[in-house]
């Protein structure tokens, strides 16, 4: 047990899937996991483990923003062991060709700060996706047919941001989509030698203003989930 998780060593695999959501990591767990077990609720924060075609999985809440995810992340790291995690979440849609619905892989996430910011000082650390992970993502979401883009995302610190200006130079710079977490969670990995990768719905648009109504916000995130999973036991 650890201070935010309530899990028993053992309880949590190596492969963890992180929804920013605690419920749905419930979804999650519940629709694509053979004989899931609640094993963390300790602040209400789920996570569940079970099988996936036999293989142990995870599927933890990691809150919203870095600061949080930066918590459940050390501590599935540090003291449960976790080697691969993927944050399976939603973002926002920054350019033209990026659609309500599409997926995201995330191979890099700029930020503005990140909780690693106070160790990096002046270093402008590059927060990258792991490798094996993104290939074997594009890989099962090409199989799946998946409206899929993969490239740079932006790991916002505000959901209600005050300064329009920073989305704008992101979309200028070709950044696809805009969430709060990834970034901390490619620091995290990078820093313990784990495999990292962010995986994302699109549930609403930067510049069109368009968002996914909840009743069909299902369909899509299962996309995701299964993209997830295939990467990780590629
Ligand atoms: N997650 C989903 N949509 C988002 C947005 N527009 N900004 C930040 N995070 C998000």
């Amino acid at each position: 047990m650890t201070i935010h998780i309530g899990a028993e060593k053992g309880e949590i695999a190596e492969t963890v899937l992180m929804p920013g959501d605690p419920y749905r990591a419930k979804w999650a767990a519940e629709n694509f996991l053979e004989m899931p077990r609640l094993v963390n609720e300790t602040r209400g924060m789920l996570g569940y483990t079970g099988t996936w075609k036999g293989h142990p999985v995870t599927i933890q809440g990691s809150g919203m923003g870095m600061p949080s995810l930066s918590i459940y992340a050390n501590e599935l790291i540090r003291d449960f062991g976790a080697k691969t995690l993927i944050r399976i979440g939603s973002c926002g849609g920054m350019q033209d060709q990026v659609a309500i619905r599409d997926v995201i892989i995330a191979m890099t996430a700029t930020s503005l700060s990140t909780p690693s910011s106070g160790i990096f000082k002046e270093i402008n650390f590059a927060p990258c996706a792991d490798w094996s992970l993104l290939k074997s993502a594009v890989a099962a979401a090409e199989a799946k047919g998946t409206p899929t883009h993969v490239g740079g995302i932006y790991s916002s610190d505000v959901f209600y941001d005050e300064r329009p200006d920073l989305n704008e130079q992101m979309m200028r710079h070709g950044i696809l989509g805009v969430e709060m977490e990834a970034a901390e969670l490619y620091n995290l990995a990078a820093r313990h030698n784990v495999r990292a990768l962010a995986v994302l719905t699109v549930s609403d648009h930067l510049k069109t203003g368009e968002a996914l109504p909840s009743d069909q916000r299902e369909k899509s995130f299962g996309d995701m989930v299964e993209i997830a999973l295939e990467a990780a036991f590629s």
